[in-house]
């Protein structure tokens, strides 16, 4: 790990992509704001910008470099005096040097293994180097962190495993995020009681495949290389190695994580997701995990069992439907999100259908839904990219909207209903007020989600500041993505 004297100035860091990039930007906040530097409200206002990019489709990592070049152009603006600007994430991880080529004022490039290095590399390149690159994979088997946050939080991310070994074909997370390693138990733990300790009350455990947790980690007996080069395939851990539904019981237990209030984790695959994952989700009087929160997202991909075979998912419908099955009988209020690919090569009319035909089944309250794009060196981009642009923006289009009317559905029959929010902040739906005639001189909209992860515009009529409160609320209104809720209907508001 790098080291760097104090620093000052200000920075900025534009984040694209999932969750996992959001926590590592968070990290980058934390290890530069140590150094001394003060993170800035807007990219004009630093002195050093760093892109954390997104690879995953074509168009993410089109958004990163034109803003690349938006950036760019505002040093020129400032007659080359503004800041140094540097890529980070999954673009960097992937593109290395070549970002050099393609962008010669680029100052610097780093990747995702290498976050730590951040403030030795803005130091390099504020003493006058240029083109100062870290990336690098870790190339050992372990993986061992704690997790930093930039100032008083009641949520916090916590990377529990990294990489991913199930190459589904038409994915670059394999070659950007790198093999499975997984943190021990002890760790986590140990890393989760000391952001309760600084009042963080939910945490979001996340790796590519948190349920696949365990596999060859420190804690593992033999961990000879080529014992572990036999594991490496389509499986999660095995009998006698940690797992995730152990270290869910070991947060839930630990006295030390006593005020947490929600576990949350993302993201899974529906092959490591067990029957011994599932019973975390009983009643605790049936064994199940108090404090995890009544939500999944397990991404399923396509509803046409064709689709997913040449997806290279190893698993059918029939299957990925019994286990939502078991969980919503074990669980009957859980919230339920997936991930779906439209397009993917050879995908027919029929095959669209079939995936329509899930989301009726299974009634989901949040579909991510993207069209295919052929990303390099995945098994997918060998094949031919068939569905035609224009038919796969028609199929995301449809589905989005065949979604939105399950979802409303769903939404409109919590109405009435009293839900415990945790509040993540201000809503962007201030107008919300205008339309019930409040006061907006001492009324604010506040968002935030239930333990079922569905987001509530919360209307308050003091000014009070709710943000990281746990608050029980009556829904009142209900749209296709989001619940409505006011505060001052008399029901009792805890905190
Ligand atoms: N094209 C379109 N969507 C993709 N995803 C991953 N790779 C691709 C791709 N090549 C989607 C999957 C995954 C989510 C994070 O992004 O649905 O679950
Ligand atoms: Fe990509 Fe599949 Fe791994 Fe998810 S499980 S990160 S979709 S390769």
């Amino acid at each position: 790990m790098g080291s760097a004297p104090p620093m000052s100035g200000k920075f900025f860091i534009k984040t694209f992509g999932c969750q996992m990039n959001v926590a590592d930007s968070e990290r980058m906040t934390a290890l530069l704001a140590d150094k001394g530097m003060e993170q800035a409200q807007a990219a004009e206002d630093a002195s050093v910008i760093i892109i954390n990019g997104c690879t995953v489709r074509e168009k993410a990592v089109h958004k990163a470099l034109s803003q690349l070049g938006s950036y760019n152009f505002m040093r020129k603006r400032k007659g080359g005096k503004g800041p140094v600007i540097g890529v980070g994430g999954c673009v960097g991880q992937l593109d290395k040097e070549n970002l050099f080529k393609r962008a010669p004022y680029l100052d610097f490039v780093f990747g995702t293994d290498t976050i730590d290095n951040l403030p030795e590399i803005v130091h390099r390149v504020e003493n006058g180097e240029r083109h100062v690159i870290y990336a690098d994979f870790d190339k050992s088997m372990d993986y061992s962190t704690e997790t930093k946050i930039h100032g008083l939080k009641a949520q916090a991310f916590v990377n529990i495993m990294k990489g991913c070994d199930k190459y589904c074909t038409y994915c670059i997370v394999p070659f950007t995020r790198g093999k499975e390693k997984s943190r021990t138990i002890d760790e986590v733990v140990s890393d989760v009681a000391q952001l309760v300790a600084k009042g963080v009350r939910e945490v979001t455990l996340l790796g590519q495949n948190v349920n696949s947790f365990g596999k060859g980690n420190s804690n593992t007996a033999n961990r000879e290389p080529a014992e572990l080069n036999n594991v490496i395939g389509k499986v999660g851990p095995r009998a006698g190695e940690e797992n995730f539904p152990q270290l869910l019981r070991a947060l839930d237990t630990d006295p030390r994580c006593a005020e947490l209030k929600r576990i949350r984790f993302t993201s899974s695959h529906p092959l490591d997701f067990s029957d011994e994952l599932i019973a975390c989700y009983a009643k605790p009087e049936n064994g199940g995990v108090a404090r995890l929160s009544p939500h999944l997202h397990l991404p399923v991909q396509s509803g046409s069992d064709a689709v997913l075979q040449k997806m290279g998912r190893h698993h059918n419908i029939e299957s990925y439907i019994a286990q939502m099955d078991r969980l919503r009988e074990l669980c009957p209020d859980v919230g339920i999100s997936t991930d779906i690919i439209v397009g993917f090569p050879t995908e027919t009319e029929e095959d669209f259908q079939q995936t329509l035909k899930l989301l009726d089944r299974l009634q989901y309250d949040n579909v991510y839904a993207f069209a295919y794009s052929s990303r390099p060196g995945t098994r997918a981009s060998k094949m031919q990219d068939d569905v035609s642009a224009s038919v796969k923006n028609e199929r995301l289009n449809h589905l989005l909207q065949y979604q939105n009317v399950i979802a409303e559905k769903l939404y409109v029959g919590r109405v009435g209903k009293v839900m415990e929010i945790l509040v993540e902040g201000e809503s962007k739906n201030q107008h919300m007020i205008d339309k019930n005639g409040i006061d907006p001189q001492t009324a604010r909209v506040w968002t935030g989600k239930t333990g079922c992860n569905r987001v509530v515009n919360l209307i308050s009529r003091s000014p009070r500041n709710l943000l990281g409160k746990f608050l029980d609320v009556k829904i009142t209104a209900a749209t296709c993505l989001s619940l409505h809720a006011e505060e001052s209907l008399g029901q009792e508001i805890l905190e």
